[in-house]
């Protein structure tokens, strides 16, 4: 790429702007227009958010070109499409780190992480495994989170819904742990049930997305969906530890096919116990809260409103400058919950 225009990030796109960055490419759809002609839908993202862009010309020979779930560089024209910022994408390229770096490419710049410590957050989750009383549910626990450390703090929890970053599954179970267990005391519930719950409600992601850089699903994911995935790990992992009380066995499998509450939301079973009620909850809690905040900081120009394009479908109020706390392009807008 030329580099007459200076390298940006997505949260510093303003319309009407031509603008050069290094974005990773999450979604490729070669379609026709109306008149036949080939044209290439994109989704681009940074560490700073995401963008839909519109290839138009030589759409066709691009697209092989170009990989999903690799950088690309791009130069395009920002516009306002509905009131949503798009980008008209005038040049593309793959981009390496060996020839790239030099250039002011690194993966850094575009791959999204908690704006929490992962260590920490990783000890907390030692920490509230320890406090466990059932040795079968530990060695579960044991064999299931802990052995799998590696791969769960780096892993997101969703393609785009939410904590849709590296770290991002660690960050939501540590929050609804953090909720959970003081939940757990007010309701007198079974405080093992509701962190072995918590801890194992969205394990089968670890099989159903591929993680970061691609962050796509895998074909499991897409035929049999997280909770599936999730329950056959367990059934697994029990098996391999034997002689597991049939009880809490039995609760925690259905805890992972109730997390989703609604038969339409892929739920297998709806939640038959208040343990499993509280995962649903704490679930759908912390789910929401990021989706909100990532909303309202993908939004940076100066209305006191965002638009009403988001999950929420209403427009959403941001905070004042002075209140925001975080304001750049590196922090994410969540990072003042502290576990
Ligand atoms: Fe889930
Ligand atoms: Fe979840």
């Amino acid at each position: 790429m030329k580099n007459n225009i200076p390298l940006s990030t997505i949260r510093s796109f303003k319309a009407n702007e031509e603008v050069r960055a290094y974005l990773l490419l999450k979604e490729k759809h070669l379609r026709l227009t109306r008149e036949g002609k080939p044209y290439l839908d994109v989704i681009l993202s940074d560490r700073s958010g995401m963008i839909i862009g519109k290839i138009w010309e030589h759409a066709g020979d691009i697209e092989p070109m170009i990989e999903t779930g690799s950088p690309v560089g791009v130069r395009a024209f920002v516009e306002d499409f509905r009131g949503r910022k798009q980008l008209n994408i005038t040049r593309i390229v793959p981009v390496n780190e060996e020839d790239f770096s030099a250039k002011g490419f690194s993966w850094e710049l575009i791959l999204p992480h908690t704006g929490q410590n992962p260590e920490k957050m990783w000890r907390f989750v030692e920490r509230t495994i320890k406090k466990v009383e059932n040795p079968k549910l530990l060695a579960l626990l044991q064999l299931l989170i802990i052995n799998n450390r590696s791969r769960i703090v780096k892993h997101p929890a969703s393609l785009r819904r939410h904590h849709a970053v590296i770290g991002g599954l660690l960050e939501h179970l540590v929050y609804m742990l953090n909720l959970g267990l003081r939940a757990a005391k007010q309701y007198g519930l079974d405080k093992d049930l509701v962190i072995g719950g918590i801890l194992l409600h969205d394990i089968g992601k670890l099989e159903a997305l591929s993680g970061y850089p691609s962050n796509v699903p895998t074909d499991g994911g897409n035929f049999l969906g997280h909770e599936v995935i999730g329950y056959n790990m367990v059934e697994n992992a029990l098996s391999e530890i034997g002689n597991f009380p049939e009880e809490p066995a039995l609760k925690l499998k259905h805890i992972i096919l109730s997390h989703h509450g609604r038969y339409e939301h892929t739920s297998p079973r709806k939640p038959a116990f208040p343990e499993a009620l509280l995962v649903l909850y704490l679930n759908e809690l912390d789910t929401r809260m990021d989706m909100m905040k990532t909303a309202i900081g993908r939004e940076l120009d100066d209305g006191d409103w965002t638009s009403a394009k988001n999950d929420f479908r209403i427009p959403l109020y941001k905070p004042k400058k002075d209140e925001d706390h975080d304001n750049t392009a590196e922090d994410r807008p969540h990072t003042d919950k502290k576990p």
